[in-house]
């Protein structure tokens, strides 16, 4: 029997798994401010949405699914993707019918792909991402955009590397694949098998081959950019103006092809090497995509989405410091002294918890040495000491355990001192908390949550 987790697949705990949780609460949180709703699919899928929907060309269905014939004898493949899953439900649904367009959804949850693991690449990864259906515009194409960078900066990223391009409409992209197809014949005895199939299926994706000899061929490929028909050049450069006008910084990649079938026009990528020097891949990617519903059985509706690996987003924000605050640590760790305490100590956690701090206490007698290392291992911020002297005085001692103070705090004042603990007053305020400014907001830039008196004399 072998124990060990599937390969390229991995279990997430604790610090981790809070994470995971915190990035996608400031992801969905973000979509929210944008006007989007939640759409959970089912990890399964009849194998077609993806063949169809994802494109037979593309390396994902080609090789990469985890497809097998179900005990009805169904051919069924667990998600490679979102996006042809969520059109799926789009239609099978008639969204399109019962709600108004454009229908604007947001998506987590773990995708499959039997790919060769390596760092920031895994079998079984997380996606977190956003689709807009029924909508053809470039502001549509651009407020995406403008949302995935906006993600960014909501996470801590102060630059954030967009690659962008446009794939063009099926006028600009049949063009480029003779142009293509032409290029490549006379290269292709010397080019890797995946390239001949590529060749028949969909020169496009020969730009994407990973094999360096490959790479060098390609270099010297026709352009997309030389191809691009009037119509789609006049729509990219629409969407380059709007994302610029709200000062988003953008690279164009006429290399930027994406891996999936169902793109047309505007397609991105973000991407970002974190401060250790490792290189993740690309965070997240997507673009607009024009036949994908009608391909599902749906109506002609144009979308435009994008979705972030959720794995390699907090691998960077780890190495790059933006999640030392989020641990599994816990606010106060509640200390009986000697066995007689364990239920004060047990009747006061509660109390804690009540007030909406996490609290913890050890439900068996322990030596007071132990259980302050106990309080260190769960990552504790405070320790409170029950002792049975301080009770009968009322108060106990709470001990900062990153500075070792200790103070005694009143039990019938417990609410506010806590909430001073783990709240304390921006001390960031010019008045430090103690304004003698008379109803005048001194602080420079008078900002929001300035500690004070200020704001309730003001009003
Ligand atoms: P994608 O570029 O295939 O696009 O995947 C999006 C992101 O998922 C990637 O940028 C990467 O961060 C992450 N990812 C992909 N494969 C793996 C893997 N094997 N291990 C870890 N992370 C991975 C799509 O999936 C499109 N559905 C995006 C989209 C939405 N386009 C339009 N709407």
């Amino acid at each position: 029997m072998d124990y060990t987790p599937v390969k390229g697949t991995h279990d997430i705990f604790g610090s981790e798994a809070k994470q995971h949780n915190y990035v996608s609460y400031v992801l969905k949180s973000t979509a929210e401010l944008y006007g989007y709703k939640g759409l959970e699919t089912p990890v399964l899928e009849h194998t077609e949405v993806f063949s169809r929907g994802t494109g037979e060309s593309s390396d994902v269905v080609r090789k990469e699914m985890y497809t097998f014939l179900d005990k009805g004898n169904r051919s069924v493949t667990m998600r490679p993707e979102f996006t042809a899953g969520i059109v799926r439900s789009i239609v099978s649904n008639k969204y399109y019918a019962t709600e108004d367009l454009p229908i604007k959804v947001f998506y987590h949850g773990p995708a499959f792909r039997y790919e060769r693991p390596q760092l920031g690449r895994y079998r079984q990864f997380h996606q977190f991402g956003v689709e807009e259906i029924g909508l053809d515009s470039a502001r549509a194409d651009a407020e995406i955009i403008i949302m995935a960078v906006h993600m960014m900066h909501n996470l801590g990223f102060k630059t954030v590397n967009l690659k962008i391009n446009s794939i063009g409409d099926e006028e600009t992209r049949n063009n480029y694949r003779t142009a293509l197809v032409e290029y490549f014949s006379k290269h292709i005895d010397n080019m890797c098998p995946d390239c001949k199939e590529r060749l028949q299926l969909n020169p496009l994706r020969i730009l994407d081959c990973k094999v360096p000899a490959d790479q060098e061929i390609a270099k010297d490929a026709p352009k997309l950019k030389d191809y691009l028909s009037e119509a789609s050049e006049k729509r990219f450069y629409e969407t380059l103006s709007i994302i610029n006008d709200f000062g988003v910084e953008y690279e164009i990649d006429d290399g930027l092809v994406r891996g999936l079938d169902y793109y047309s026009e505007v397609v991105f990528e973000i991407h970002a090497v974190s401060d250790e020097g490792k290189d993740y891949g690309a965070l997240g990617g997507g673009g607009h995509y024009g036949g994908l519903v009608r391909s599902l059985g749906g109506p002609d509706l144009p979308g435009v989405g994008f979705a972030m690996g959720m794995e390699r987003v907090v691998s960077v924000m780890n190495d790059n410091h933006l999640l030392e605050e989020v641990t599994d640590g816990i606010d106060f760790y509640v200390i009986p002294v000697g066995e007689d305490m364990l239920d004060e100590a047990f009747n006061l956690t509660m109390a804690v918890r009540s007030m909406g701090y996490s609290a913890e206490t050890p439900l068996a007698n322990g030596k007071m040495g132990s259980l302050f290392k106990k309080a260190v291992k769960r990552k504790a911020k405070y320790a409170i000491i029950v002792g049975g002297n301080e009770l009968e005085r009322g108060v106990i001692n709470v001990k900062n355990l990153a500075t070792q103070e200790q103070k005694e705090i009143a039990l019938d004042d417990l609410e506010n001192a806590l909430s001073d603990l783990i709240d304390p007053i921006d001390e960031g305020c010019c008045c430090g908390g103690e304004c003698d400014c008379d109803g005048e907001c001194k602080c420079e830039d008078n900002k929001e949550g300035c500690c004070c008196c200020c704001d309730s004399k003001n009003n």
